[in-house]
């Protein structure tokens, strides 16, 4: 049979867990938190299916969580959405990704990915019949030039596709690439996918952009977060995507087909953790801010150069003056010789230059953050 996806094989994610694992190393690569998900979230959880909601919900979510992501986005943007017509429950942002992307992609559509990009954009727009059009964004800022996406657009420019804070670059979106971004979409007609995952985890009084904030970007726009992200529980899979009312109806015919509904009794734990807990995503920031800064003063006498982490719980690192490996022998090299799992920042580019980078994890205990960084600065 031919394959619908002939350059997919097993994700540098899963490998390196694998390699991790087998070596016993201290597993920095895949981004997943090492503590568990609040106390009060599992109690409800567990609650909920003991009380017998165990059914399907409805399609677009129980009412209860959607009112609380309306709240949420009302208390965090001061924007006011319709939450039975325009907020979608969703089982992982990935399946949120997934659906927009089928909702508005035609046969022969393009749609513009940065690179470095996460690794579902560009399969979910190939399985649509589309064509990533990836733009690379070079260490160590990573700006885009946006002369050089203008270039980029045809007529069958579709949407485009942004991820701030960003996974892998831990970069957030400046004021003006907004204002660029915003330029684009309108002149040029297009949609805006917005993966806004991180959107809790920015640092050193940095403000998130989220397309939510500005109208005119909004009403061409799906926003999607992740409850994995936010509540340390990514293993339940639970996320959302926000759109216009027009939007969200195209989003909800291909979400019926796909999951139609995500796990009922996690929905109804997660309103309750949104309305009781709010201190939890306002704190949460604070919280990564101090993993990286304890990350990144332990590695301050290493031989690696740190790159700035504004958001997200990643921090890069430039390894040219330790070897001249690149960067997925030198991830093979720290996971087998030096006991620490980290990503090659390679895998994130569909034409990956030369860069000596890889990206570490730093949701982790405070404990596994000093005892990766001790062997890093052995090097
Ligand atoms: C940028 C980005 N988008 C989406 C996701 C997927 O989120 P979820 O686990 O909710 O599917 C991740 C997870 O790593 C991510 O880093």
């Amino acid at each position: 049979m031919e394959s619908k996806l002939p350059h997919v094989g097993t994700s540098i994610f899963s490998q390196m867990t694998g390699l991790a694992n087998q070596y016993q190393a201290i597993n920095l690569s895949q981004g997943f938190p090492e503590f568990d998900a609040p106390d009060f979230l599992k109690t409800r959880l567990a609650q909920y299916s003991e009380q017998g909601f165990n059914q399907y919900s409805p399609s677009s979510g129980m009412s209860a969580l959607q009112s609380q992501i309306a709240a949420l986005v009302a208390r965090r943007y001061n924007q006011t959405v319709e939450p039975e017509s325009t907020v979608t429950v969703t089982s992982g942002a990935t399946e949120a990704l997934f659906v927009a992307i089928q909702a508005i992609t035609q046969v022969g559509d393009e749609v513009i990915v940065f690179d470095p990009a996460y690794d579902s954009y560009a399969p979910a727009i190939e399985l649509a019949g589309g064509k990533a059009i990836h733009i690379a964004l070079r260490a160590p800022d990573f700006r885009i030039d946006w002369q050089q996406v203008t270039n980029a657009l045809s007529d069958k420019t579709r949407a485009i596709i942004i991820n701030t804070p960003h996974n892998p670059s831990a970069k957030i979106i400046s004021q003006s690439d907004v204002a660029q971004l915003k330029n684009l979409l309108i002149k040029h007609n297009l949609l805006l996918i917005s993966d806004e995952v991180y959107e809790h985890m920015t640092f050193d009084g940095q403000r998130h952009f989220s397309a939510l904030l500005d109208e005119e970007i909004f009403a061409r726009s799906f926003v999607i977060s992740s409850f994995g992200k936010t509540f340390h529980c990514t293993g339940w899979k639970m996320g959302y995507c926000v759109a216009p009312k027009n939007l969200s109806a195209e989003f909800r015919k291909v979400h019926q087909y796909v999951t139609f509904s995500s796990f009922t009794p996690a929905q109804l734990a997660l309103a309750d953790m949104l309305k009781e807990h709010a201190e939890h995503v306002d704190e949460l920031a604070q919280f990564y801010q101090q993993k990286r800064d304890t990350l990144v003063q332990a590695l301050q006498p290493s031989r690696f150069e740190i790159l700035p982490s504004e958001g997200t719980y990643f921090l890069l690192l430039d390894y040219s003056a330790i070897s001249q490996l690149d960067d997925v022998a030198f991830c093979e090299y720290l996971v087998k010789e030096v006991g620490v799992a980290a990503i090659p920042l390679s895998v994130f580019y569909d034409m990956p230059p030369e860069d000596k980078i890889i990206r570490l994890c730093f949701a982790k205990h405070t404990d596994t953050l000093l005892r990766a960084a001790e062997k890093l600065c052995s090097l």
